[in-house]
């Protein structure tokens, strides 16, 4: 199979208004965080009503000081789910505290309220749900663990929401983001919308958002921008160590563009799944992640489907495999981060310890879904799929 027939599993969709934002920057003589930023981060502070939006060069940055202000550290633990992106697992244990893996809920794969709350100790400082997928996370049955833990005073237990797949989402009538939680996007060009690479952390807590902010940019009280500006003061001071997690002008030129497009993204991407569940239903094999149950918008990141492995002769990796010969890209979120093996090694975990993260962890994978993705590229995928099943059917008469 030649490449040009390769239908890929992401697509960023980018028009000429990203293209004229990006040589606009490129031709203003600013191309590091400046102008642009600020409004990338003005669009989130409207669009989801908080105070504070603060951009970085990831969501991976966003997680790190977003941990990092909230003084988690050493001694500190820090609830998530394994089906996830490594990523808050590796910044918790890159500041030094402990991960805490909970268990997801066997239909939808989204974090367990019930198996966060037996996991709070007197040492939590963090729960990080993932909206995974792009459904959201029962905010109210972790608020609910989280004040049942009866913690108060100088070591609340905090809640950021990893909202990398849930642009757009909402929970229970309100847009995620809009709570009174720290939430993190993510502009991987895979995700929702894209900034080549990127993040924003929301918040409603000013202190909190001044912190990020000096941390994102060496710990300095002043970033580029207020340095070298037409009313800058040249004068910086190192506040506390920090990074250099700094969104682009260029990044956020890209972004403030496809914001403007989020709701038609997202429309294009709703569709497309309701095709996949149509075109796959009479695929029993191949069954897509149960719906949560609360009044949601889903903002169909991705289409995750769950393969019913007793009744097929090849496992997941093979079927993915198939798949690939046959010309279609596919996805895999996620292998449980507990059993990568740093974290196995370190907390000892195996298998049996988080049943419904590994036993997804097995049987799932990821559909192309994005909307440059047209029906006749989706036809194509559905008949793939179909094509892969029916040659590895079990036979059922013995
Ligand atoms: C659930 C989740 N959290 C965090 C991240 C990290 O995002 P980024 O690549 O922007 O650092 C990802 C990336 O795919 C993700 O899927």
């Amino acid at each position: 199979m030649t490449e040009p027939d390769f239908l890929p599993f992401c697509r960023p969709t980018i028009g000429d208004e990203e293209i004229a934002s990006v040589v606009e920057s490129l031709k203003s003589g600013w191309i590091t965080s400046g102008p642009k930023v600020l409004a990338f981060e003005a669009r989130f502070r409207e669009r989801l009503g908080v105070p504070h939006a603060v951009a970085l060069n990831s969501a991976t940055a966003g997680l790190h000081v977003a941990l990092a202000a909230l003084g988690i550290g050493p001694g500190d633990e820090v609830i998530t789910t394994s089906l996830t992106w490594p990523s808050t697992l590796n910044m918790v244990e890159l500041l030094g505290a402990t991960s805490v893996f909970a268990d997801v809920l066997p239909g939808t794969l989204m974090i367990d309220p019930e198996d966060v709350c037996r996991r709070i100790t007197e040492r939590t400082r963090a729960v990080v749900p993932v909206h995974y997928a792009g459904a959201p996370a029962d905010l109210d049955a972790l608020e609910a663990a989280i004040a049942s833990a009866g913690r108060s005073g100088d070591r609340p237990i905090a809640l950021i929401e990893d909202a990398a797949h849930a642009l757009g989402t909402f929970y229970k009538g309100q847009e995620v983001g809009a709570r009174k939680h720290t939430t993190v996007f993510s502009f991987h060009p895979i995700k929702n919308i894209t900034t080549g690479e990127g993040g924003m952390v929301t918040t409603r807590d000013a202190e909190l958002a001044d912190r990020m902010r000096t941390l994102r940019f060496h710990g300095v009280s002043k970033d580029a921008w207020s340095r070298y500006g037409r009313s800058a003061s040249p004068r910086y001071e190192v506040i506390e160590p920090g990074w250099k997690y700094n969104m682009l002008d260029l990044q956020a030129a890209i972004g403030v563009e496809q914001m403007k497009k989020l709701e038609r993204f997202n429309g294009q991407r709703a569709e497309i799944a309701a095709r996949y569940a149509e075109g796959l239903a009479d695929v029993p094999e191949v069954r897509p992640l149960e719906r949560v149950p609360y009044d949601h918008v889903h903002a169909w990141h991705l289409y995750i489907v769950r393969l019913d492995l007793e009744s097929l002769s090849i496992d997941r990796d093979a079927f993915m495999g198939e798949l690939g010969k046959l010309g279609v890209g596919v996805g895999l979120h996620f292998t449980p981060v507990h059993l990568h093996r740093f974290y196995a090694a370190k907390y000892g975990l195996e298998k049996g310890d988080l049943p419904h993260s590994e036993a997804a962890g097995e049987a799932i994978f990821s559909l192309p879904l994005y909307p440059l993705l047209t029906p006749p590229m989706q036809e194509r995928v559905v008949d793939a799929v179909k094509q892969v099943v029916a040659a590895n059917r079990k036979s059922r008469a013995r």
